[in-house]
């Protein structure tokens, strides 16, 4: 069975690579090829994560870069036509929420190729998040769909998917963290950062909806230089933020917190080292919400909502949103008591590539 996995940005490298992994364990039933459509194109938001994570380079690079919405989804589904014309494969998996997924999804849905949809399911129920839209379409579209939690299986029988093609697997972007923690704590990181273990806060923070808008970024960055005269923090900046921060003239309200340390966007395994030996995380990033979960940090989502609601009650996360007091208060209880402790979610033991391969399997069997 010939496989298409997509990628196109960061968060999708994390996911797909113990996949590929266990997809080259059969090499008698599976041939893979790995699209990156270029949605991520800067060596440090894609190469730096290829060669963490022991990628293999992908077959097509599709080259698509930025662009609006329509642009960068169109972009993605005129280069991945041809693609799957020329080579006609049994499935395309996608994996995730960004535009990457969609544009693939419907590319291969309107030729008839069946799609395989990692992490669906997930819903914020807020469609001015561009992922949640991407979501509910994919999900539509998907021949196969494997979740990461029970609330998903839910949200798609919901939503009219047929459960024969629901299937519970556990986390793939859980499985590529076990894999690697070893090698991540081995790294000597702190050091470089003048930190100790446990005593510092990391935050990231690209969500549109709350770097795009300069009132609710003012905000933000208002908790965070309360919440650095505490603890030291570390801030790896995606390159929307950057953008962002600059283009609104925000660098004043930076130069004052000398204990916030700004980076570019960190290797995968550099920051899972930062991330374990945070004593609290600060973020709108949804898998970061599920990372510290399996590590037992404390989470503060700056975000109204969750899709992962398996985070909140049983895992570390706590939901703050936006507001710069509520983010000081819920911060300052953390460094008070330690924070939430949670335990680990159904299934997220790193076996959930295994458990999508199995059923890869099934489907192959099916076809012949
Ligand atoms: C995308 C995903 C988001 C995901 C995030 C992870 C969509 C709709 N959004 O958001 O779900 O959480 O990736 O990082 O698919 N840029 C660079 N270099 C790069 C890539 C982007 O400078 O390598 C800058 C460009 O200015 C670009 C902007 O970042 O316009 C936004 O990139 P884009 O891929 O459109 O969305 P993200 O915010 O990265």
């Amino acid at each position: 069975m010939k496989i298409i996995h997509v990628v196109g940005a960061r968060p999708n490298f994390v996911k797909i690579a113990p996949i590929m992994a266990e997809v080259a364990q059969q090499p008698d039933t599976f041939e893979q090829i790995l699209v990156h459509t270029g949605q991520h194109y800067d060596a440090n938001m894609s190469k730096v994560f290829f060669e963490d994570l022991g990628l293999p380079q992908p077959d097509i690079y599709l080259g698509v870069g930025s662009g609006s919405h329509a642009e960068q989804t169109a972009k993605v589904m005129l280069a991945f036509e041809p693609v799957l014309l020329r080579e006609q494969p049994a499935l395309v998996l996608v994996v995730g929420d960004v535009n990457s997924t969609l544009a693939c999804t419907l590319v291969a849905k309107k030729l008839g190729v069946p799609v395989a949809h990692v992490e669906a399911g997930l819903r914020s129920f807020d469609q001015r998040m561009p992922e949640e839209i991407n979501r509910v379409l994919t999900d539509q579209m998907a021949s196969l769909l494997f979740t990461t939690e029970r609330s998903a299986n839910d949200n798609l029988v919901r939503e009219g998917i047929s459960e024969d093609k629901i299937h519970f697997v556990g986390n793939v972007m859980i499985d590529t963290l076990l894999r690697h923690k070893k090698r991540a704590m081995a790294l000597k990181v702190l050091g470089n950062y003048g930190l100790r273990p446990k005593d510092h806060a990391l935050l990231t923070m690209h969500r549109p909806s709350n770097v795009d808008e300069p009132s609710i970024l003012a905000g933000l960055l208002q908790g965070v230089g309360e919440v650095q005269r505490h603890i030291p923090i570390v801030f790896p900046a995606h390159p929307r933020t950057v953008k962002k921060m600059w283009q609104y003239g925000f660098e004043e309200k930076l130069e004052p917190m000398s204990n916030l340390t700004i980076t570019e966007p960190l290797p995968y395994l550099e920051f899972l080292n930062l991330m374990a030996n945070a004593r609290v995380v600060l973020t709108d990033s949804g898998g970061i919400q599920e990372e510290t979960t399996i590590l037992g940090v404390p989470c503060l989502t700056l975000r109204q909502n969750t899709e992962r609601p398996v985070t909140v009650t049983q895992g570390t996360n706590t939901v703050v949103g936006v507001d710069p007091q509520k983010i000081i208060d819920e911060c300052s209880l953390i460094l008070r008591n330690g924070g939430k402790k949670g335990k680990i979610p159904e299934l997220w033991d790193g076996r959930a590539a295994r458990r999508i391969v199995d059923i890869l399997n099934s489907f192959a069997e099916e076809g012949r």
